[in-house]
């Protein structure tokens, strides 16, 4: 996995930012993977500052989402879907044709896995997957156990996810829905460039597991020292352990 250390969080935004700007300027039918939580929010502001700037088009780009919550829909302020939309769909010229985000709402919940499968697949495969990292290890909602699932797929939140996604809620966590909707650990690592963004202190201790420790189901975000074009940028606080 390479390594990439900056000063600050704003800093890691504003140099990933340029740098999907230049992707986008050499390949308009990029396909992004995308993540939600607090630590994309500063890397979709600064899209959203360079799409109104003139320097980053996604008129002809793609995204998916990693996640949803489950029993959700869309229009739901505390779903994944309204916060995209608020910190970054509503700023940038994605069509929304081609921006996918799962259903939380879907009635056959395997059909919905199988369909967004196929339709990473039709759009060729995600080229570019932001990933953030949850405190536990994990990756979108693929949550540590003894063993991952490869594909997109239900799954039941850790509390201690629940928890970290109480803000989303009001603070109620009681709200915060016990399962969602992920993509995959294969579905994940199938991207061809991969990007995990990890600032501030409390991740620090996750970050070094994630690279220095061994490739386990108990921190799924290991697995990423598996993949050939694996990034983590870290702003100095996350990059304290190593
Ligand atoms: C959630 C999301 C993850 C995200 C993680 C970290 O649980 N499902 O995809 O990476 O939180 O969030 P934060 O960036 O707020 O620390």
């Amino acid at each position: 996995m390479r390594v990439r250390v900056l000063a600050t969080p704003e800093t890691v935004a504003r140099v990933l930012a340029h740098d999907i700007a230049r992707r986008l300027a050499r390949d308009r039918r990029l396909v992004l993977g995308l993540p939600t939580g607090r630590t994309p929010i500063p890397l979709y502001r600064e899209l959203v500052r360079l799409h109104r700037a003139g320097q980053a088009d996604f008129s002809r780009a793609t995204s998916f989402n990693l996640d949803e919550f489950l029993g959700l829909p869309g229009s739901d302020p505390r779903s994944y879907r309204a916060f995209m939309q608020r910190h970054l769909f509503d700023g940038i010229n994605l069509p929304p044709r081609r921006i996918h985000v799962l259903d939380g709402m879907a009635r056959n919940v395997a059909r919905e896995c199988l369909r967004y499968e196929r339709a990473i697949d039709r759009a060729g495969g995600i080229d570019l997957q932001i990933l953030g990292l949850g405190a536990n290890g994990h990756i979108g909602f693929n949550e540590p156990a003894r063993a991952l699932v490869a594909r997109t797929h239900r799954t039941r939140l850790r509390a201690a996810t629940r928890r970290a996604n109480a803000a989303l809620f009001g603070g109620r966590l009681a709200d915060v829905p016990h399962d969602a909707l992920s993509m995959g650990m294969a579905t994940i690592l199938h991207a061809g460039r991969i990007v995990m963004l990890a600032t501030g202190a409390s991740k620090a201790r996750c970050v070094s597991r994630m690279i220095q420790g061994p490739v386990t189901p108990h921190v799924p975000a290991s697995f990423l020292q598996l993949h050939r074009h694996a990034e983590v940028w870290l702003d100095r606080t996350a990059a304290s352990r190593l």
